[in-house]
């Protein structure tokens, strides 16, 4: 089964398999440091859990993704909050924003001027940015072993579907967009998955189905497999599968 083939996400298996998405995102909401009466947007609010901890704050959140079976999930879930299911490179509200908060999520988006001129327009000046996404070399060890396995195997040279800048880039690019930059960090983060020796190949079925698009359905099998061998030696430690992640992590005001 692969979660991404229907276009879009599988909203419960994400919450039961890969939870430490937004368990690692509560650390950054200290950095938005939320508080009562701001207007608040979480940008890709997945599931709805950081956003509904910034609620908490008593700041009015405004969840937005562009997946519907995410947004639906959130909506039950969370049935008080506002959902919107949109995509932040056209997204549009009547009030400007005090906030800006996104956890994992911009990396999904390979057209980054599109998205920060879009979030400089809907914070108000003064107001503040808060994101962490993949940075350069995120995920490079996995993206290396499917990459000399669908080579070898089919001769295909798969796109990189993400979106993983260096500290400079992305700084830079947010100061040609009116924003000044608090603070960066480009930082490991070594991310262990569940389910033992299953994880790899859960995680890949979640997150990596752009990498192994072109692989034929009767080849997945043969292929995943074939991935595990090529990762192990690097990323399988004591029972488990943790993958080289390396995040972004961004504090900036909008001028
Ligand atoms: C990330 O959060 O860094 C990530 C998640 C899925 C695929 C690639 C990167």
């Amino acid at each position: 089964m692969l979660v991404l083939t229907t276009g879009d996400w599988n909203a419960s298996l994400y919450d039961a398999k890969h939870a430490f998405v937004f368990a690692y995102g509560s650390d950054l909401l200290e950095l938005l440091a939320p508080h009562a009466g701001e207007l608040i947007l979480d940008v890709g609010c997945g599931t709805g859990h950081l956003t509904a901890a910034i609620a908490q704050s008593g700041a009015r959140v405004v969840g937005l993704d562009r997946s519907p079976a995410m947004i639906e999930a959130a909506r039950q879930r969370y049935p008080t909050l506002e959902w919107h299911l949109d995509d932040i490179r056209s997204f549009l509200y009547p009030q400007p924003f005090d906030a800006i908060f996104s956890n994992a999520t911009l990396h999904w988006i390979r057209e980054p001027e599109a998205v920060v001129e879009r979030l400089a327009r809907l914070l108000r000046p003064g107001g503040r940015l808060v994101l962490e996404m993949g940075g350069r070399g995120n995920v490079a060890a996995v993206c290396s072993a499917v990459e000399k396995v669908l080579q070898a195997r089919l001769a295909i040279r798969p796109a990189n579907p993400w979106y993983f800048p260096a500290l400079g880039e992305y700084a830079a690019l947010l100061e040609a967009h009116g924003f000044e930059v608090q603070a960066a960090w480009l930082f490991k983060r070594p991310t262990v998955l569940e389910d033992g020796e299953r994880g790899l190949r859960l995680w890949l079925e979640m997150f990596g189905s752009p990498l192994l698009e072109a692989v034929p359905e009767e080849r997945k099998e043969e292929i995943l497999s074939a991935v595990e061998e090529q990762a192990r030696p690097a990323l399988f430690k004591e029972g488990h599968w943790e993958l080289d992640y390396r995040r972004l992590r961004v504090l900036a005001h909008r001028l």
